[in-house]
């Protein structure tokens, strides 16, 4: 068994297939437990498939369907919120950062081990791997704590340590495959009037943050947040004690805590630089942005009222992770309040996102290039010890301010092109930010 490095969009084609695999041998040892597979769900016949996605599906076919829809962006990556795509973010055994997320190369390239080739299937599988390899892998229960609402059940099982407990067999017949379940969402038999972020992660770190959000944000709020403080909980009391909102929740109070604690940073012990490798705040960017004041929410743009061909029922499409400009009834939303702009079809409105995204990259390029020679003058500063300690400690944290600016933009390693976030955000003033940062920076330093 070696490790080796291949495209993701590859590996997880394999993973998918190996996993299928290992399933059905299993299940031929154990027949009473039904194999696990990424195709729809069991029907459900019995009374212990209420409350669970199969029963779910069967009672909202729409609503299940397009949850489990996926695309292919241009780096020919697949996104979705799909149980199958959360299976292999959480159980492939890929080489992962402290909180369980797989660890990108570049070019979207991840680090595979554990699989071993077997000569009469002629395919790669998976074995079971044990506690010790899944700690060497990454693989924690944190990871599912942002991945399906059975974590609350690990979270009740095991208490705050469950963060940093490996996602073994134990923890994973606990989640039974359920990701991205309906509970996540919705509090009891799905409807439009239940809507609740249910995952206790983030209404325990989020303080009133959770609560003070309308539903159609905080359902979304609950993952894709800043905080990256699961590595750092093992006991109840580092979860009473992180308050990564106590100075606001806008950016920039968000920077001054996680800052202070030290995380989402990595600092170079040399020179005590910190850079940010913060990943996707987008709540806290979107929150102060001028559609959220008019009452934009996620949901909104993301989840659009949509009609069935076949049966003329309206609906929410739930394929929330599709990208708006490729949804048509997206965009007729969009055009509501753009056409104002003189912005008249839906094809126009999706070249003024796009030319908004190129804008913001060019943006992200020019203060990336500001921050790496701010960055240059800073080692050489704290080299020849120039200004005293206290000048270039105040000049290392307006150097990571940059970086937490410059990050904001490009929310993820390498696969996401940058500028995505333009139709989210006030682009410009996350640029001016990270640029003042720079200068103020470098003027000290001077
Ligand atoms: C349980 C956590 C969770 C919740 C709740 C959640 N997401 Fe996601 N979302 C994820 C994960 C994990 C991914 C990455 C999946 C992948 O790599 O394909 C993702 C991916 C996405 C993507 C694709 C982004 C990309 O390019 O990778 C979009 C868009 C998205 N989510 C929007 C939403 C919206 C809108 C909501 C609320 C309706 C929402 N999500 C709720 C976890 C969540
Ligand atoms: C990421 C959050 C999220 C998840 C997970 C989720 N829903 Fe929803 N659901 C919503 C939102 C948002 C609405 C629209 C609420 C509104 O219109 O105010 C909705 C509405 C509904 C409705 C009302 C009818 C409609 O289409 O508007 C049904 C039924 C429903 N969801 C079923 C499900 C089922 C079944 C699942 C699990 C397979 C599920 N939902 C998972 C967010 C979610
Ligand atoms: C005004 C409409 C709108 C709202 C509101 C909105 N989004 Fe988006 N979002 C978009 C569009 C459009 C894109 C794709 C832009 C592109 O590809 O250039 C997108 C992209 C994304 C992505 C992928 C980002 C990336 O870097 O590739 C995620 C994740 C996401 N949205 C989540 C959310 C969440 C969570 C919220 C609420 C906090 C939200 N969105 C609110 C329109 C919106
Ligand atoms: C409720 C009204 C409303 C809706 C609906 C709406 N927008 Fe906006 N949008 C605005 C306003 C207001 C601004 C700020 C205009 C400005 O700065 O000139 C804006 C700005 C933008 C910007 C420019 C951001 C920047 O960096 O300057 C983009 C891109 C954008 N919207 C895309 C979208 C997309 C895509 C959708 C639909 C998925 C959408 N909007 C839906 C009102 C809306």
């Amino acid at each position: 068994m070696k490790a080796f490095s291949f495209q993701r969009k590859h590996v997880i084609g394999a993973a998918c297939v190996a996993t299928v695999m290992l399933f059905a041998a299993i299940a031929g040892c154990a027949p009473e437990q039904a194999p696990q597979t990424d195709a729809a769900p069991a029907e459900a016949t019995d009374a212990t498939a209420e409350g669970t996605m199969a029963g779910y599906a069967e009672m909202f076919p729409l609503q299940y369907a397009s949850l489990q829809q996926e695309r292919t962006d241009e780096n020919g990556i697949v996104k979705g919120h799909s149980i199958g795509q959360l299976r292999d973010i959480c159980e492939a055994p890929l080489a992962r950062d402290q909180n369980g997320d797989v660890l990108l190369g570049e070019n979207g390239t991840v680090t595979a081990s554990g699989y071993a080739y077997d000569e009469e299937l002629g395919m790669y599988v998976l074995p079971e791997q044990t506690d010790e390899q899944l700690k060497e892998t990454g693989l924690y229960s944190g990871c599912v704590a942002c991945k399906s609402s059975k974590f609350n059940d690990i979270y009740a099982q095991q208490g705050a340590s469950a963060f940093g407990s490996v996602y073994n067999k134990q923890a994973r017949e606990i989640v039974n495959g359920e990701y991205f379940d309906c509970a996540m969402c919705h509090d009891g038999m799905p409807s439009a009037d239940n809507l609740k972020a249910n995952l206790v992660y983030f209404n325990a770190l989020g303080d009133d943050f959770a609560a003070n959000l309308v539903p159609k944000l905080a359902v979304c709020a609950q993952c894709h947040n800043s905080y990256d403080y699961r590595s750092r909980i093992t006991t109840e009391a580092d979860l009473e004690n992180f308050r990564p909102y106590r100075y606001g929740t806008d950016l920039e109070s968000v920077f001054k805590a996680s800052y202070e604690d030290g995380v989402n940073f990595a600092k170079d012990e040399e020179t005590g630089i910190s850079t940010s490798y913060m990943v996707h705040p987008i709540i806290e960017i979107f929150q102060t942005s001028p559609m959220a004041n008019l009452g934009v929410t996620c949901v909104d743009c993301h989840m659009p009222k949509t009609t069935d061909a076949e049966s003329g029922t309206t609906y929410t499409n739930h394929f929330a992770a599709n990208n708006p400009l490729e949804n048509e009834d997206s965009l007729e939303y969009c055009l509501t309040c753009h056409k104002n702009q003189g912005i008249e079809t839906t094809a126009d409105m999706k070249a003024y996102a796009e030319q908004k995204a190129d804008e913001l990259a060019r943006g992200y390029e020019e203060l990336t290039a500001q921050a790496e020679t701010f960055k240059a003058a800073l080692e050489e500063a704290i080299k020849t010890k120039s200004k005293d300690e206290a000048t270039l400690d105040k000049a290392r944290e307006l150097y990571a301010k940059a970086s937490w600016y410059d990050h904001c933009i490009n929310t993820q390693p390498s696969v996401i092109s940058v500028g995505h976030m333009a139709s989210m955000v006030d682009g410009s003033a996350l640029v001016e930010a990270g640029e003042k940062a720079c200068s103020e920076g470098m003027a000290l330093i001077a």
